[in-house]
């Protein structure tokens, strides 16, 4: 705990409190090019109609640029606070939007999707290779089939270089955060702690502890065709048509339910 954090400390859900300044957080993610990306593979690979369904969908940033595009769409997310924020975004625009609060690790069929997506390393949450599996296979049955998943993960390489040790401390609002980092080399595990206050009321810090396992390429790839009927059609680099390799910082898999 940062030391100047003597106060109560509150152990909460992940995202619990960091909801509330999530966006924030991400102000230096390129939400549209992000999407402009993801509808195009969409396209190029011929998703049969437009209904999307978003596991770990947050904030619902992307939900909203394909809701906004005429899409039919829902998420899924853990956390009750993001869904929240993401509540409140989406029925600006989309009134049909739905969102449930579940767990994209337990199988549970939403309906049947044109196009699944997971974005932003939700899917190193799957702590090992066999909720990953599992997870992906979740994903599966809820497409059709000719209907594409589209899910990331974050690199060794990215963590390595930008997460092993990293803190920053912020202000967004009326909370005070800090995050630390941390990268563990043996393990592939990385961690990012949170202790929140609120101003004034900062007698109690919240602590968020949010634990990601980051997997090879390779190794991801394999589990994806151990789980058969589909095919991996590419795989890309952070929203290009590069190729997805190790030294990129992120990796996009596209998939075809056969
Ligand atoms: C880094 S955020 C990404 C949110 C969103 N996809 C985006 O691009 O901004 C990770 C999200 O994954 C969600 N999450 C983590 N584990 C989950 C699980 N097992 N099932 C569903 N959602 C999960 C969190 O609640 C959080 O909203």
């Amino acid at each position: 705990m940062p030391s100047h954090m003597e106060n109560t400390v509150k152990e909460v859900d992940n995202y619990a409190i960091v909801a509330s300044f999530y966006d924030y957080l991400m102000r230096h993610v390129n939400y549209r090019r992000w999407y402009r990306f993801v509808a195009d593979v969409l396209k190029r690979n011929h998703v049969p109609d437009t209904t999307l369904l978003e596991f770990a969908c947050g904030t619902g940033n992307m939900l909203l640029y394909f809701a906004k595009a005429g899409w039919s769409v829902v998420g899924v997310d853990k956390s009750q606070a993001m869904l929240d924020v993401a509540r409140w975004k989406l029925s600006e625009y989309q009134s049909s939007a739905q969102l449930y609060n579940g767990d994209m690790r337990e199988e549970r069929i939403y309906g049947e999707f044109a196009a699944v997506i997971c974005l932003y390393d939700s899917i190193n949450y799957c702590l090992d290779e066999q909720e990953l599996q599992r997870t992906v296979l979740n994903m599966l049955n809820n497409l059709i089939s000719g209907g594409v998943l589209i899910f990331d993960i974050c690199t060794v390489n990215n963590c390595s270089n930008n997460f092993r040790n990293y803190t920053e401390k912020e202000f967004f609002g009326n909370k005070d955060y800090t995050r630390k980092a941390f990268f563990d080399v043996t393990t592939n595990q990385q961690v990012n702690e949170f202790w929140i206050t609120s101003i004034p009321q900062n007698e109690i810090v919240f602590h968020e502890m949010h634990v990601q396992q980051i997997y090879r390429i390779d190794r991801v790839k394999e589990m994806i065709e151990e789980i058969g009927s589909c095919r991996i059609d590419g795989i890309f680099e952070n929203y290009t048509r590069r190729p997805g390799l190790e030294k990129s910082d992120r990796v996009h898999f596209v998939i075809t339910k056969l």
